[in-house]
């Protein structure tokens, strides 16, 4: 770098700054310039900061722009225009537990999360008495990916709902299933823990990756257990984030390093799969049947979720400080440099399938 102040110091200085004005909006703008390589929204930045701050305040915010577009660059190996669908608007984030995108931002990993995953998904859905002509509901269901797939296999004599807490998801959702032509899918904006439906009133309840980004994920298998008519069918998919890795071990495992430290945090658990079996029992399921699978891949687009949702998720884990804005550049670098390493063979956070019947 040819500039006086490191990028750790116009992190630094959002903080200090923020004691009078905005700290974690300006600091959160600036994370959001570097991660988008986005120099002009940066200068935009400085140029709300000129309007209101002293000479020396002006001075420093220009120097972190100029920081910021430094490690932009360091950190732009990925397609910028992938960057600038994983950003996250601060004004967007909402005060909930979830630390990744959502809305637009989270389209193009999402899609990448149902390129690993989808394809155990749909063999799951097949095997757990999925049938024509049942009502099912999809919670969590972020961007509807599965919610679409729903829809399909009960075929337009059933229906498929996706409920997510997130307006953002769902205007992403709608607008995925208007362009899919499915006229047999809704979607409603609900809490996973009290959705506000009338109990008894599906056939099938779904979700994936929900129940580990939840303070209260017993209480969401418990409300499943009423939305279900008796008879009804629980599907739950849900990753541990911290078995991910690589074979031999890389920059890939910051993934698993980040998110094992950010979950006490967050008040969650990334590791709620392993006790997902144990959950269902809990919550009313009689005989849960279980199934674990670990996606392994050595190329292709689907290796890069590990970086794409340390990328996405690096908002919460600077907002808990948990590493620099420059560490988080290295990572980001480094994480790049072994996906795109053919001998370097990317462990995907193994999936715990758990199906059970309702009975009563
Ligand atoms: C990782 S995404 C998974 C999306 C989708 N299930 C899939 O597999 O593509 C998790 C989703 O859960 C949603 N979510 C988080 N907390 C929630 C809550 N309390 N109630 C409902 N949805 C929630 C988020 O908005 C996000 O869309």
């Amino acid at each position: 770098m040819n500039n006086p102040f490191s990028a750790t110091s116009a992190a630094r200085f959002g903080t200090k700054f923020g004691r009078d004005v905005k700290a974690r909006t300006i600091n959160n703008k600036l994370i959001e310039a570097v991660l988008t390589s986005c120099e002009p929204r940066a200068k935009q930045l400085v140029e709300q900061v000129d309007s209101g701050g002293s000479q020396v305040s002006r001075h420093r915010a220009h120097t972190s722009v100029a920081n910021a577009a430094v490690l932009a660059r360091q950190v732009s190996a990925l397609p910028v225009d992938n960057l600038s669908k994983m950003v996250v608007d601060p004004a967007d984030s909402k005060p909930t537990e979830y630390a990744l995108a959502t809305g637009q931002a989270a389209v193009h990993r999402l899609r990448i999360l149902d390129q690993v995953y989808g394809p155990g998904t749909r063999t799951l859905l097949q095997h757990c008495g999925l049938q024509r002509g049942m009502r099912v509901a999809d919670i969590g269901c972020g961007v509807g990916m599965v919610t679409r797939l729903l829809a399909d296999l009960v075929g337009p004599e059933g229906t498929a709902m996706g409920i997510d807490v997130s307006a953002d998801q769902l205007e992403q959702a709608r607008s995925l299933a208007k362009a899919s032509g499915q006229k047999n899918l809704s979607f409603f904006q609900g809490d996973a823990v009290d959705t506000g439906l009338p109990h008894g009133s599906f056939d099938l309840v779904y979700c994936r990756f929900l129940l580990l980004h939840l303070r209260q994920p017993t209480a969401a298998l418990r409300q499943m257990y009423s939305l279900l008519r008796p008879g009804g069918i629980l599907v739950c998919e849900d990753g541990d984030l911290t078995s991910a890795g690589s074979i031999p071990a890389s920059a890939l495992n910051a993934f698993a390093d980040l998110f094992g430290q950010l979950a006490p945090i967050r008040g969650v658990d990334y590791t709620l799969s392993r006790h997902l079996h144990r959950l269902a029992l809990e919550s009313g399921f009689a005989q849960p049947n279980i199934r674990i699978h670990q996606p392994a891949i050595a190329v292709g687009e689907g290796k890069s979720l590990l970086v794409l949702s340390v990328i996405e998720a690096s908002p919460a884990f600077l907002d808990a400080g948990l590493l620099t804005l420059e560490e988080l550049g290295s990572t980001v670098a480094d994480m790049r440099r072994a996906t795109e390493d053919k001998n370097v063979l990317a462990l995907m956070p193994p999936m715990t399938q758990v199906w059970a019947t309702k009975i009563s």
